[in-house]
């Protein structure tokens, strides 16, 4: 049966491709240190986990949810955002919940816009913002994050052309993959330059918790006038552990909300009311394990920061995300270097380049394994005669 043109069209998926190709070295025996992925390796906190066991017990759970989620979830998306941001959210109108942001971030283009428009998304991002794009049959134009800016979009550099047709922006502070953040005036910029060209705004939190040397990062949500042209996409995967839960909600412009919302209605029942549940607890319970979590983060982070540097890799400490994202040495592409670390050190990594255009001349390095096995992968890297050689130059 021939597939649709569409899924004929669809390019290779970046992760897929690497989760293959680190998976045929563990499967040669080899003790392969994978920083590639970005999947919490710590478990959902165990508040979380009973939450969902005495939820699942009461047979009310084991019907169909409300189509656009239980109140309780709703309402506790919008205390959550009183209480971390003091950002006021109506739970009945500006709350869409979502089987993970990776779904809203999909639905979003077909949602809001129609077929031939133009959207602008960053360079380097996160790869299923083009799967979006694809869905839809939109164009886009890249937003180019280069450490110049501190990985934020210069809007100046846009032409009058782009900034005419684009209908639709995403974000995301912290960045994955560049571990940058974004502060309150990058983001009241953001809504001027929204608001004088007619763009809507989608800011991806997914990484919200996470931010470094004891500061907390900005939601969007808190810039000035935010809501009349934008949403909040946060997620439960990274802040409380639970990427395999599929839980996650957008919060914001009424208008917006209502678009995801009447494409959820067609094509879900929403989640598994247990899982709802269990997501109230974790917004609404005792914080104390998000604290511990960055915690973790931030030490595996100054370790990875320590030993490059005493191999003699002049790479920047990210500001949060559990991301680094470390310039490759002369003489290498993205691709090849990752090739090398994985074939000649064991260590896998994502190469930038499959974040986009702009990824290239990096890799992504996550902090998702232990600080001695993130110290031995750069002690791999830093024996390597090529790469002794590169540095030294
Ligand atoms: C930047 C970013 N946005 C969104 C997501 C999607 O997260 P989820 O679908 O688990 O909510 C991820 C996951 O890795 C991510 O890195």
């Amino acid at each position: 049966m021939e597939l649709s043109k569409k899924l004929q069209n669809l390019p290779p998926q970046f992760f897929a491709t690497l989760v293959q190709k680190t998976g045929a070295a563990v499967a040669q025996g080899r003790d392969i240190i994978n920083l590639g992925q970005g999947n919490p390796d710590q478990p959902t906190p165990s508040h979380i986990v009973k939450a969902l066991q005495t939820a699942v017990e009461n047979p009310v759970t084991h019907k169909y949810s409300p189509f656009r989620g239980i109140s309780e979830l709703r309402e506790a998306a919008a205390a959550f955002y009183k209480r971390e941001y003091n950002v006021d959210i109506d739970p009945n109108t500006e709350v869409a919940v979502l089987f993970g942001t990776k779904t809203g971030l999909v639905e979003l283009p077909m949602a809001v816009l129609n077929p031939g428009d133009w959207m602008l998304l960053p360079d380097p991002g996160y790869p299923d913002y083009m799967s979006g794009v694809m869905m839809a049959d939109v164009n886009y134009e890249t937003l180019p994050l280069i450490a110049k800016n501190n990985f934020l979009p210069n809007y100046n550099m846009l032409s009058k052309e782009s900034k005419e047709r684009a209908k639709l922006m995403y974000l995301n502070y912290p960045n994955n993959p560049t571990g940058a953040t974004a502060d309150l005036e990058f983001f009241n910029e953001t809504v001027a330059f929204a608001k004088e060209n007619g763009i809507a705004v989608s800011h991806d939190f997914a990484y919200g918790a996470i931010g470094f040397e004891g500061i907390k990062p900005v939601s969007f949500l808190q810039a000035e006038g935010a809501k009349d042209i934008g949403i909040e996409m946060y997620t439960l995967s990274k802040t409380y552990n639970m990427a395999g839960w599929r839980v996650g909600f957008a919060v914001g412009n009424a208008q917006m909300i209502e678009a995801l919302n009447l494409i959820q209605d067609r094509m879900f029942v929403s989640l598994f009311p247990a899982v709802q549940h269990a997501a109230v607890a974790a917004l609404n319970d005792n914080q104390t394990c998000v604290q511990e979590f960055v915690e973790r983060y931030e030490k595996r982070r100054n370790v990875l920061i320590d030993a490059c540097n005493r191999i003699g890799w002049q790479v920047e400490a990210p500001q949060g995300s559990f991301f680094t994202w470390l310039p490759v040495p002369t003489g290498y592409t993205s691709q090849s270097f990752a090739d090398k670390l994985l074939d000649e050190a064991n260590v896998a990594v994502a190469p930038g380049n499959g974040f986009g255009e702009y990824g290239e001349g990096y890799i992504r390095v996550g902090l998702l394994v232990d600080e001695q096995r993130l110290e031995e992968a750069v002690e791999r890297i830093g024996k390597l005669e090529f790469f002794k050689k590169e540095v030294n130059e």
